[in-house]
């Protein structure tokens, strides 16, 4: 079911909503701005706050009964700081509105009371992440058993300029819900085509320009690394770039992995949690999914995404330890492990690149499990010679609430992917193995500035988030989306 959001004045909204939700901070006094709801509601709010049975916590709740002639129910949700920042509206209303379908509300109403127009922004792209849901594939509940779907939602706010804030949340909240929905997609059915098509449907909707390369044109364009992680199996892997000409001048290129499952090849994975490897085209859902929150923007930029999609199976035909294929850039590489597949793919992806002239690469890629044994599951990896560029993506990731942190690329490194038959090698062993991935990449991302997301831990996650559950975060779609913004200007 599409999931809408409105925006209505608060004073009206709130009385007439089944679920009222207000995002607060950590205790503080009511805001001036609830008093008079807090009268209809008979000083309930105030009591709660002075009882200390709501502190506005992070992720603390409260879920109070509302009165005959006001909303329905209550829900207040902390925030957890005295100061919260927009991303903190954000994780709020995700958490109220997943509550909301949870219990079975059709539609919820959202206050953010103090925020300025980032923190509705934010509230609003918080509020699509929470109504999230991937239940296609699910046969419904006996009709006895079912209860309304979240369908709706409301944003309080007053004032053109609050409009304008919803347009936007709804365009980043999009991206998102596009991305996350790629990424839940069952490995039959989410194929290279159907992400092919995916950007196509994106290109027509937008007027972006798309086009595909299949096997065949691969192979003209001499792009051996690529295919040597797709030789192993009978799809056509295909390498799809979306164009939008939103403004003149170089472009800003995003890059994306798009293994629509990796089995690891003939270094095969082991049986337990492969399911996970249908999430490792996350970056390649990153990019279409920027590219749809760019698109909605109207951003004024010129921006090309580009994705390289394929299936990393083991097969008669497969690549094999210690075969040697040529990439496009002309570099020997010695394939160590089937299993480094994303790097063989994005090697080819980022020299491709450089056929755009562009002002910056970001490439985003599910590359290394080390990265997720460094940073865990909430912060992205983040590499690049370029200490400025590298300090700009984080300041665009935190932005958009999706932590980054940087790992070095000094040269030190490059001796651990050195080969004895080829000009490098697919791997470097376990120690530093984020960094060895970056520094093969490196090789490849030559005469443009560049930055490389490892997305391992962030893109999905295997345990229920509190406002996210388990599957999809959205993750790199708002790093990319306020990494471009940042650039407008
Ligand atoms: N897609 C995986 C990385 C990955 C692992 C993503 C866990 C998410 C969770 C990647 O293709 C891979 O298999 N990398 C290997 C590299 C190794 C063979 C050098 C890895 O991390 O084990
Ligand atoms: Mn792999
Ligand atoms: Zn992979």
């Amino acid at each position: 079911m599409p999931f809408s959001i409105s925006v209505r004045p608060a004073v009206d909204g709130a009385r007439e909503a089944p679920l009222l939700a207000i995002a607060l901070p950590k205790s503080g006094d009511l805001p001036a701005e609830l008093s008079s709801l807090d009268d209809t509601l008979g000083g309930a709010l105030r009591r709660a706050l002075a009882a200390g049975d709501f502190r506005g916590q992070r992720d603390e709740t409260l879920h109070l009964a509302g009165p005959a002639d006001g909303p329905r129910r209550v829900l207040l949700v902390g925030m957890g700081e005295a100061e919260p920042a927009p991303t903190a509206f954000k994780r709020a209303a995700a958490l109220a509105a997943r509550s909301a379908a949870r219990w079975g509300v059709p539609s919820l109403a959202f206050l953010a009371p103090g925020g300025g127009k980032e923190a509705i922004e934010q509230s609003v792209a918080g509020l699509h992440a929470g109504a999230w849901k991937y239940d296609d594939l699910k046969s419904p509940p006996p009709e006895a058993e079912r209860r309304p779907e979240l369908a709706s939602a409301v944003m309080l706010a007053d004032g053109v300029e609050a409009r304008a804030a919803v347009e936007r949340g709804i365009a980043i909240g999009e991206g998102h819900s596009l991305a996350r929905r790629l990424a839940m997609m069952p490995g039959n059915l989410c194929t290279p085509q159907f992400l092919a098509e995916t950007a196509r449907d994106i290109g027509e909707r937008h007027g972006m320009t798309v086009t595909v390369l299949g096997r065949e044109e691969l192979e003209r364009e001499r792009m051996g690394s690529f295919l040597s992680v797709a030789q192993g199996t009978s799809q056509d892997p295909q390498l799809v770039t979306l164009e939008y000409r939103g403004g003149q001048g170089k472009p800003i290129v995003l890059v994306g992995k798009g293994l629509c499952f990796d089995s690891g090849g003939i270094s095969i994975k082991p049986a337990e949690n492969m399911e996970y490897m249908k999430f490792d085209m996350c970056g390649a859902a990153g990019v279409l999914g920027a590219m749809e929150a760019i698109a909605r923007l109207e951003l004024p930029l010129h921006v090309v995404g580009i994705i390289g999609a394929t299936t990393n199976m083991p097969s008669g035909t497969a690549v094999k330890p210690g075969d040697v294929v040529r990439s496009r850039n002309g570099k020997t590489i010695e394939v160590i492990n089937t299993d480094a597949e994303g790097r063989l793919v994005l090697a080819d992806l980022l020299d491709y690149a450089r056929t755009f002239e562009p002002a910056v690469v970001v490439d985003a890629a599910t590359l290394t499990g080390a990265c997720v044994i460094a940073l865990g599951n909430t912060t992205t990896g983040v590499f690049g010679p370029d200490e400025a560029l590298v300090a700009e993506v984080v300041a665009a990731g935190k932005r958009a609430g999706e932590p980054g942190w940087p790992l070095p690329v000094w040269q030190d490194y490059f001796e651990l992917i050195k080969s004895d038959v080829a000009d490098i090698k697919n791997t470097g062993g376990r120690a530093a193995g984020s960094i060895t991935a970056a520094m093969f990449l490196k090789e490849f991302a030559t005469d443009y500035p560049w930055v490389h997301l490892d997305i391992a831990g962030t893109a999905y996650s295997t345990t229920d988030l509190v406002a996210l559950p388990k599957g999809p975060t959205g993750v790199p779609v708002g790093t990319f989306v306020e990494f471009v913004r940042g650039r407008v200007g």
